[in-house]
């Protein structure tokens, strides 16, 4: 199968090495969004998206990149870093890729580590998640991904 994960990762780098782990496990191409050419994406079997939660949603770049590209029959994937769990949401990511024709066969969740010294509104989550993403949640990653090439539809969580 012809896989290639798109990621957009730039806070804590946290999305980046969740996306690595899962580009391995499936033997899959990974690319950052600003690389990704979106007529380009039409090649792939298999696509995955993902990026950090910024202000509750997946980054603009990602949104951007679905936006322009082709309208296709095609298997994706969601995933996504974050400060709390709670925060995150798959829902705007989703319907735009439901828009283009996409179908969405699983997603993945991970409450990753905010910088310790985060100040302001989200203050009360720094730190919460120090440590990770640790082996053990890259791990879960690897086994989200390895359960792609198998099954129809999968949802997982850190
Ligand atoms: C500008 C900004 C906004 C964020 N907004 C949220 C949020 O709404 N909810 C949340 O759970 N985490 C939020 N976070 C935390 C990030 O989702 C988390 O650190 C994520 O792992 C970052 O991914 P990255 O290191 O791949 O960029 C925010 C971080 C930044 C820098």
């Amino acid at each position: 199968m012809n896989t290639l994960i798109v990621y957009k990762s730039y806070h804590r780098m946290n999305t980046e090495k969740v996306a690595k782990a899962m580009a391995e496990a499936m033997n899959a191409q990974l690319t950052k969004v600003e690389d990704a050419r979106p007529e380009a994406l039409a090649e792939y079997d298999l696509i995955g998206f993902g990026s950090g939660i910024y202000g509750l949603k997946h980054h603009k770049a990602l949104i951007d990149l679905i936006e322009a590209m082709p309208a296709m029959d095609k298997n994706v994937f969601v995933f996504s870093t974050c400060g709390n769990l709670r925060e995150v949401n798959h829902k705007l990511i989703k319907e735009k890729l439901t828009e283009r024709g996409c179908h969405i066969v699983g997603e993945f969740a991970g409450a990753l580590r905010l910088n310790r010294d985060w100040k302001g509104a989200l203050a009360f989550i720094g730190g919460k998640n120090k440590g990770h993403p640790d082996e053990k949640d890259l791990e879960n990653a690897r086994a989200f991904a390895k359960g792609l090439l198998g099954t129809s539809s999968t949802t997982s969580s850190l």
